[in-house]
């Protein structure tokens, strides 16, 4: 059967402050007031044949997570948990899932791996793109999905491809590699999203991480595990998965495995990578102004503004973007919005 699997964690400074270490990306709700997992597990049950669905996440994030599943009133639908005593990046959260898929319900298992932190627009070709990524991962292959680039990201994987086959894969490169793959037309982005047989998973990391999934396993096999009627959580062990790599799938495994296949696709699939791309969520006023939340603004151009619960008033500004939480505030130019991991990691050093 088809195993959807949810990654969600991950740090998401570069929405700070709203997105946090216990509040990350994946919680923020959108416009409609979903948030970004609440979609993601929408996504995941709608696909065909699908009876349970498996999230990956941080121990001290399960209620919360719950609660936002709960929150859509699905219960027919068998909720794993796979719990992270703490965080190691994508490679070790990935190799925890195929290990405890394996033993449940056996390696012939196909994951459907899913980020917690994307939109997609257009459902009925994912799921086209999801059946195509299934008959290729059951003939062995490890499944990426391929969205057409129209801007020189660093921030994502490039897929050098022709057809299915994946010539190359290169994890954010550099500003000047990705203006090349741009220009050459002969690459795609990763969308983050993976589709493989629980024991091609296996082998694979074996191969090429074999640290990962020695440590991922050794968590798994001597996890605790709850067992409820539609609910399980396996928690990890922590003194094994501590000593895994913290390393994301995409260096660990996919820039080196030879099994790599490429379903390109076209399903209005977005990152909303920063604040200025969240702020396209909302409707532009007049003058340009994006706004979220309770703002009056007075002589305001082209800013975005989001408001938690006070009120915001703004004057004489342009270009700025102005996120107020409850208990921390953000200003800054437009310009300079990838910055703002500066502002977390400065936070961080102060302990
Ligand atoms: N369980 C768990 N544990 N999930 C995690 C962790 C972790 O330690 N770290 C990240 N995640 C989740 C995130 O919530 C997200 O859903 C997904 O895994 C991907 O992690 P990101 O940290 O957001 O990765 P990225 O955006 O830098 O890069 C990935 O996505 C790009 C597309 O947005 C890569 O796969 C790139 O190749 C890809 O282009
Ligand atoms: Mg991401």
């Amino acid at each position: 059967g088809l195993v959807p699997i949810i990654l969600s964690g991950g740090k998401g400074t570069r929405l700070w402050p709203v997105s946090r270490e216990l509040h990350p990306k994946p919680f923020i709700r959108l416009a409609d007031g979903e948030s970004f997992l609440q979609k993601a597990y929408r996504r995941a049950i709608g696909l065909d044949g699908v009876s349970r669905v498996i999230t990956v996440t941080n121990r001290l994030l399960s209620f919360k997570t719950m609660d936002e599943y709960r929150a859509l009133g699905l219960s027919e639908i068998e909720c794993g948990m796979i719990l992270e005593p703490v965080g190691r990046n994508t490679a070790p959260a990935f190799a925890a899932a195929a290990a405890t898929v394996s033993r449940r319900f056996g390696p012939q298992e196909v994951l459907l791996f899913l980020t917690a932190d994307h939109l997609i627009e257009d459902i009925p070709a994912f799921t086209q793109a999801v059946e195509q990524a299934v008959r290729l991962a059951e003939s062995g292959r490890i499944v990426t999905f391929g969205i057409r680039p129209d801007a020189p990201e660093t921030g994502y994987g490039y897929i050098e491809a022709s057809g299915s086959d994946v010539l190359r894969f290169v994890e954010k490169p550099t500003q000047e590699r990705a203006q090349e793959f741009l220009a050459s037309g002969r690459y795609l982005w990763n969308s983050g999203m993976f589709c493989v047989r629980a024991d091609v998973a296996e082998a694979e990391l074996k191969l090429h991480a074999a640290d990962v999934w020695q440590f991922a396993e050794q968590s798994a096999a001597s996890a605790r595990v709850l067992e409820g009627r539609h609910e399980w959580q396996v928690m990890l062990d922590e003194a094994a998965f501590a000593l895994a790599p913290d390393i994301s799938v995409d260096h660990a495994l996919m820039e080196k495995t030879e099994r790599a296949s490429v379903v390109p696709c076209d399903i209005g699939w977005s990152d909303i990578g920063s604040w200025a791309a969240f702020g396209e969520l909302f409707p532009k006023d007049g003058d340009g102004n994006r706004i979220d939340g309770d703002v009056i603004a007075v002589d305001t151009v082209n800013c975005y503004v989001h408001s938690d619960a006070r009120v915001v008033g703004t004057v004489g500004l342009k270009d700025l973007v102005i996120v107020d939480t409850p208990d921390a505030l953000l200003v800054a130019h437009r310009d300079n919005l990838q910055d703002i991991k500066q502002v977390v990691a400065r936070l961080k050093q102060r302990g």
